[in-house]
Parts: C-alpha cells; sequence; structure tokens
C-alpha cells in the first residue's frame, strides 16, 4: 500500500462512498502521537458547493488547480495538545503537534490508497479563507488540506533521494 500511495492531481467525478472515508477517519483516530494527545481533528467537506469553495482557496498561482476535480477536500485542524506533551514540547524544543499532523495525515492516505481511492496533501492554500469557510477558530491552524477521490492520475514512478543518501547505519 505504502508503494501505491502517490499525490493524485487528477480525479473522475465518481462521488466516494460515505463508509470509505468514515473508514479512513476511523484508521485515523488509531494514529500515534506524542504523549496520546491527538492534536487534531479531521473536517471532511463534501459539500459539492462548499467543497468548491474550499478548492477555490487552494487553487492560485497555477498550484492545486486539480483540488476543483476532487469530489472531496479534507480540512485538516491542529488543536490543543494535552498538557504532557506540551510540557515535553517546550523542554526538548520540538514541534510535537506537527510532527503528529503528519503521521495522522499519512496515516489518513493510505487507508484511502488501500480502499482504491487517491489523495493528495495540500499545504499551499488560503487558510484564513479556509477557516472562514469551515467556522474554524480564529486562534486554531489548518496546517493541512486533503484531496480525495477517484484517481485518473497514471502511476508515476517515484523520484527519491537515494538509499545511501537518506540513512546510514551506526553513525550519521
Ligand atoms: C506537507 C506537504 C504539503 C504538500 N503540499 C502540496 C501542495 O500544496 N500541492 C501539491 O500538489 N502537492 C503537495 N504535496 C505533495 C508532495 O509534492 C508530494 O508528496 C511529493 O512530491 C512526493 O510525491 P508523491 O506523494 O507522489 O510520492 C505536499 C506534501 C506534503 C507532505
Amino acid at each position: 500500500m505504502v508503494k501505491h500511495r502517490q499525490s493524485d492531481r487528477k480525479y473522475s467525478d465518481k462521488p466516494v462512498e460515505k463508509e470509505k472515508i468514515q473508514q479512513c477517519i476511523e484508521t485515523t483516530q488509531l494514529a500515534p502521537s506524542a504523549n496520546n494527545s491527538q492534536p487534531w481533528k479531521f473536517v471532511v467537506v463534501d459539500n459539492p458547493e462548499l467543497k468548491e469553495q474550499i478548492a477555490g482557496c487552494s487553487a492560485s498561482l497555477g498550484m492545486n488547480k486539480f483540488t476543483h476535480e476532487a469530489p472531496v477536500i479534507v480540512a485538516v485542524v491542529l488543536e490543543k495538545q494535552n498538557i504532557l506533551s506540551t510540557v515535553g514540547s517546550v523542554i526538548k524544543n520540538k514541534e510535537f503537534r506537527l510532527l503528529d499532523i503528519g503521521i495522522a495525515v499519512n496515516q489518513f492516505c493510505l487507508q484511502a490508497t488501500d480502499l482504491g481511492l487517491g489523495t493528495c496533501i495540500i499545504g499551499w492554500f488560503d487558510e484564513k479563507k479556509v477557516k472562514t469557510l469551515l467556522h474554524v477558530a480564529r486562534n486554531k491552524r489548518v496546517p493541512l488540506l486533503i484531496s480525495l477521490g477517484y484517481s485518473e492520475s497514471p502511476t508515476r514512478k517515484k523520484i527519491r533521494k537515494p538509499i545511501e543518501e537518506m540513512s546510514s547505519w551506526n553513525r550519521y
């Protein structure tokens, strides 16, 4: 499944079954997080008009036009982390919350792949407009969107750094 996941930027207009979206959410619920803080809320946007408006927030400067085709967009809201995670983040100077979000989002995407769905993680969008459209409180962040649908993208060859560059054994 990991080898089959890719960023899909072309979608058919076939709607996504609610049960499949629900299954992606349930798998995401199981994601690990620092101190089990689970600092996220996944907002599924499948209402066509609202989805179109959210797509409008991400498609700009030639980027992310495909969001108009995707039948579903999921907005990931960064929630408060628990006290242990907050203290740990300060003492260890690590943004546990953002690490947690990344893991959960990948878990969502891998489950979607397993169900035959395509996804793309999206970081380039007008966060302020998305927050307004989804009634997210001003003091919260929406770090990522995920487009979701039946992919029409051809499977691409993965372009990655060589194994020797991205890993080593027993010393840096
Ligand atoms: C945090 C994050 C933000 C991203 N933002 C965008 C984006 O705004 N638009 C886009 O088309 N792809 C975006 N991507 C997808 C990456 O470009 C993609 O994962 C990378 O090129 C590797 O390709 P693959 O996912 O097909 O294996 C994002 C990925 C991540 C993890």
